[in-house]
């Protein structure tokens, strides 16, 4: 029996700055039937991500760029179609990096199982994904908060952001959240109990985050530099951390953009730590089942930004880079 039809979001040109709805493309083919050790699988979810602007960039990173014609990479969670392996069955429900298409074929070695009875299944690509592992493994192993310490988090609200300030609170630290709009604060202290965040679209950031800051910042997760980061920079205390996780506000920058004043760092012995999140490989055993209870436990909440449909990916993904999104960004399909 031949495989069903495959929808696809291929790369037609590398944007330039932000990306345009025209840099890509729907398309559909046939997938080549599952071989043995492999499983076919019906996307349901997609999980947009601010990695995926620099693999279509083509610029040299730690990952391979997305070619021309190719379909954007992306982890996915699915349902099994068809196996040809031992250990997944027609039904199961998996995670895996189909990327941007309605199926997928993929090693078994390559995916893996989820529970629906743990935990709702999309959580895979966000809070107990690795949006969720990012977190854990910036704050924890980087930041390393002590009682009492203030960890400041940018983009607060999003699916990195959101567990570092839950997680610095269960670590006894204050937490305080920088995002960009009121709607956005008002979530972050009120739902997810930060003790305080800071619109940085609106008003004074530096004096803003000075009132919430009266101790001066001791953790400072970045996500997204920029005019961000320069505030952050006069505030630190002397021996402060700064997992550096992510830099959005560059990601479509055209020019060289302007680096902050690093007299701060020196003087206060900042520790300053690039990671990407799969440096700690050894991490991924021990963090899902503890991020799993605490989700279970509603000591960490999350929310989804869900777009229906394949072919709405490019605008949702757009959506993402101007902060549209209000927590993780899913597409349903
Ligand atoms: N190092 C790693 O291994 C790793 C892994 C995962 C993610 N990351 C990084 O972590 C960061 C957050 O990722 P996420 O998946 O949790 O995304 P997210 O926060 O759910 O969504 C992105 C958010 O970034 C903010 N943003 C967009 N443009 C901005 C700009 N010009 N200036 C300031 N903020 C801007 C927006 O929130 P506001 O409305 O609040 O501005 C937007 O909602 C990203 O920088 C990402 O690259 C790194």
């Amino acid at each position: 029996m031949p495989t069903p039809v495959n929808r696809q979001i291929v790369l037609r040109s590398r944007p330039v700055g932000m990306p345009k709805p025209g840099d890509f493309e729907l398309v559909e083919s046939r997938l080549p039937a599952p071989k043995d050790g492999e499983i076919l699988s019906r996307t349901l979810y997609l999980s947009l991500d601010p990695y995926m602007r620099g693999r279509i960039s083509g610029a040299r990173s730690y990952a391979q760029s997305v070619e021309i014609g190719q379909v954007i990479v992306g982890a996915t969670v699915g349902e099994v179609l068809e196996s040809k392996h031992p250990d997944f069955a027609k039904g199961d429900i998996v995670q895996g990096y189909s990327g941007w298409q309605s199926h997928g074929v993929a090693a078994g070695g390559t995916v893996r199982k989820l529970d629906p009875r743990q935990a709702p299944v999309s959580t895979a690509l966000g809070v107990l994904g690795m949006p969720g592992m990012t977190a854990y493994v910036g704050l924890l192993d980087i930041g390393r908060p002590k009682p009492g310490e203030t960890v400041v988090v940018s983009a607060a609200s999003g699916a990195v952001g959101s567990a570092v300030g839950q997680i610095a609170k269960m670590k006894g630290a204050r937490a305080v959240g920088i995002a960009g709009s009121q709607d956005k604060c008002d979530y972050v202290v009120g739902e997810l109990g930060f003790d305080a965040c800071v619109n940085y679209k609106k008003g004074d950031l530096l004096a803003e985050l000075k009132a919430a800051c009266p101790g001066g910042i001791d953790v400072y997760f970045e996500n997204v530099g920029g005019d961000v980061l320069r505030a952050v920079m006069q505030l630190l205390n002397m021996n402060a951390r700064i997992p550096l996780c992510g830099l959005i506000s560059e990601y479509n920058a055209t020019d060289t953009v302007p680096g902050p004043n690093l007299r701060p760092l020196l003087f206060n012995r900042v520790l300053v730590k690039g990671f990407i999140v799969s440096d700690r490989m050894e991490l991924w055993a021990k963090a899902p089942p503890e991020l799993t209870a605490w989700v279970a436990a509603g000591k960490i909440k999350y929310r989804e930004s869900v777009t229906e449909g394949l072919e709405n990916a490019p605008r949702a993904f757009i959506g993402l880079l101007r902060g549209e999104n209000f927590g993780k960004q899913l597409v349903k399909l």
